[in-house]
């Protein structure tokens, strides 16, 4: 099969219902999402707490997609295993989280799950330049992570052009995440991006009784994404 380099847009249940995750993902994928993005933190590489891998585990049987996982633990290693075993398609790592980026990445593909590699807004490019054979995706973060809701950051457009021109025909995802709304949607996808993260834009407005707004969200992205192309 080829490399899947259409947009995809991935909301972030960050901005779901945390009572409710699994019948806000079954919502959100009835309504178009193309990948569900999750984002555990652990209160120390980030300054916020949230979900761990027995969570991840208890939603896995509502993701009929592509599972999507975020990790902005640290140290990351030896938390790989339990996340790949609650079910991750995709386990993504941040390139400052740890000293040994390219263990963290044999260990999650040694999981059996795809291996991501996050970049805060100061890491430059060149962490994964030298390694690119090892990575499934790279997550260019818009924002300071940590939390949903803030403002993109429109400097990272040109980053996100550079890593499209480093990665070329290999196939890599090219991940945004933070900020991503109809407007940023545009720049981000004609720069080079595939895969979209949304929490706020996706989840505003609509809830698990009216589902058609999120419907709405995602469409509303995708279009002015796929409209730069
Ligand atoms: C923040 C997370 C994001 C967050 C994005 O650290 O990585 O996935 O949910 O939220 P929005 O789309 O609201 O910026
Ligand atoms: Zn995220």
């Amino acid at each position: 099969m080829s490399f899947d380099r259409s947009i995809k847009i991935a909301p972030s249940i960050l901005s779901a219902d945390f009572a409710n995750l699994g019948a806000e993902i079954r919502a959100v994928e009835a309504q178009g999402a193309d990948w569900i993005h999750v984002d555990p933190m652990d209160g120390h590489f980030v300054p916020n707490l949230t979900i761990g891998p027995n969570v991840v585990a208890a939603i896995r049987p509502h993701v009929k997609t592509f599972m999507d996982v975020h990790l902005m633990i640290s140290p990351t290693d030896p938390y790989i295993g339990d996340f790949a075993k609650a079910g991750s398609d995709m386990i993504t790592v941040h390139a400052e989280a740890g000293p040994h980026l390219h263990r963290s990445l044999q260990s999650v593909r040694g999981a059996g799950a795809k291996a991501g590699v996050a970049l805060n807004m100061t890491t430059p490019l060149d962490h994964v330049a030298d390694i690119l054979d090892d990575i499934d995706m790279i997550l260019i973060m818009t924002i300071n992570p940590g939390f949903g809701g803030q403002k993109f950051t429109s400097a990272m457009v040109d980053k996100v052009a550079r890593c499209r021109a480093l990665v070329g025909d290999r196939p890599i995802h090219i991940q945004v995440d933070g900020g991503i709304d109809p407007t940023t949607a545009p720049l981000v996808a004609k720069a080079g991006a595939d895969v979209l993260v949304a929490g706020s834009a996706v989840f505003r407005g609509g809830s698990v009784d009216a589902p058609e707004v999120y419907g709405e969200n995602i469409r509303a992205i995708r279009d002015a994404a796929e409209g730069a192309l």
